[in-house]
Order: C-alpha cells, then sequence, then structure tokens
C-alpha cells in the first residue's frame, strides 16, 4: 500500500510537537520536512534545530528534503539532528554523486528529486545509489499548489525504471496531492505520496490519510 509522509509545512508551527503527534497517531506512515534557503527555492523554512525538536516527537521515519544549495556543506548537520532520508536536489547539486556518496557513507537512506521540468534522463548514471526519487508535481517553494499532471508520464517511466534495479527504489510524489490527484499518482507508480494541506489543513486527520490511501479500492466483502 502507499505511504503516506505529511508535510509539516502546513502544520501549526506553534504546536508543532502536538501536530506531529497528532498526524503519527492518525496513519501518517512518514514525515516529511521541506528545507528551504530562499534561492533553489523562493522560501526560507527550516533548519537542523527544528529536524531536531520533530525527533524527540515523533518515532516514525524522518524525510528530509533539501531545497538549498551546496547540500554537501549540510547534510550531515541533518542527519546528526534525526534525519533518516535525506533527499537533494539534481537541479541544486553539482557533484550529485559524490553528495549521495556522503549520505549513504552517514547510514541513512538517499534520495534525489526533480523538478517538474526536468527530465528524468539526469538520474541516469546514480540510479544505483539511490533508495528514493523524489517527483515534484508542483513548482517546489509553497505547500498549496495544484497537481501538475504532466508529471504523470514522468512518474510511470521512474517506477518502470526502479523496478528493474536491484535495489528497492520508492518514487515519491509531492505537492498538489490531495483525494483527486492521488489516485492518479498512485496508478502511475507512486510508492510514497507528500500531503501538506491535505493532510495539516484538515480536521481529521486520520480520514484525511485514508482518504489519500484509497486507490486501489479496498476489496468488497461477500
Ligand atoms: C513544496 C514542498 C511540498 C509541499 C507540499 O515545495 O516540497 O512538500 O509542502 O504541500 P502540498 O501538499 O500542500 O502541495
Ligand atoms: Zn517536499
Amino acid at each position: 500500500m502507499v505511504k503516506i509522509a505529511p508535510s509539516i509545512l502546513s502544520a501549526d508551527f506553534s504546536h508543532l510537537g502536538r501536530e506531529v503527534q497528532e498526524v503519527e497517531g492518525s496513519g501518517a506512515d512518514w514525515l516529511h520536512l521541506d528545507v528551504m534557503d530562499g534561492r533553489v527555492v523562493p522560501n526560507i523554512t527550516m533548519g537542523p534545530l527544528v529536524v531536531e525538536a520533530v525527533k524527540k516527537e515523533s518515532s516514525i521515519l524522518l524525510d528530509a528534503h533539501l531545497m538549498i544549495e551546496e547540500p554537501e556543506k549540510h547534510v550531515e548537520a541533518f542527519i546528526k539532528a534525526g534525519a533518516d532520508l535525506v533527499t537533494v536536489h539534481v537541479e541544486a547539486c553539482i557533484h550529485l554523486h559524490r553528495v549521495l556518496d556522503k549520505i549513504k557513507e552517514s547510514g541513512v537512506k538517499a534520495g534525489v528529486a526533480l523538478n517538474p521540468a526536468t527530465p528524468l534522463v539526469q538520474l541516469e548514471y546514480v540510479w544505483n545509489q539511490v533508495d528514493l526519487v523524489l517527483l515534484m508535481s508542483v513548482n517546489p517553494g509553497f505547500g498549496g499548489q495544484k497537481f501538475i499532471p504532466e508529471v504523470l508520464s514522468k512518474i510511470e517511466e521512474a517506477s518502470r525504471r526502479a523496478k528493474s534495479l536491484k535495489q528497492p527504489v520508492e518514487i515519491q510524489v509531492d505537492g498538489g496531492i490531495n483525494s483527486s490527484s492521488a489516485p492518479e499518482a498512485i496508478k502511475a507508480g507512486a510508492t510514497v505520496l507528500v500531503a501538506g494541506s491535505s493532510v495539516f489543513g484538515q480536521k481529521d486527520r486520520q480520514k484525511a490519510i485514508q482518504a489519500l490511501k484509497m486507490y486501489p479500492a479496498p476489496p468488497k466483502k461477500v
């Protein structure tokens, strides 16, 4: 079944501990932390200190999505803070191979992210190094944007490629995930869905998480 990773970007930061515990208790599989530096994306969010605080309040996998320049300078700090998976953007790495090596050597999972306009071919020589491929389905920077449907064919292609590899590779889709785009993304091959506003923006978080997992429909009881 698809995994749901609520993005704390849409959480109430004045009660972050409570928010994190609530989504965890509501069936969240992972927690997604959007790290933005105001350069790679037009917004500034959180650093390792927030990751460390979230770590104290949660027991599920912490997924750090780094939208920052020169991520090689910072991956260590995020791992030390408690990230279990660190994802870097191909668009922000000159030495992608080296950064992925560095993450893996630290003993955590490594992910690589692509913006909507970036082709999958950018991953051609790093497929064997990754545990996760993150396909952005909005232009990164903000929560609450509309899903870009052109990404669906990229999800299909990435899913096909991932299945041909020796190691398991998750296909994560991030941006504009709601109850209508989630089934499309899952059908195309997504194995992890990031959801900000469609989880944290809802009163009933359990219902919201379940709604995103509704495809394929559970078998009918006879
Ligand atoms: C966008 C971030 C996303 C964002 C998703 O730059 O990478 O993780 O928080 O938010 P929603 O689900 O509201 O599009
Ligand atoms: Zn993200």
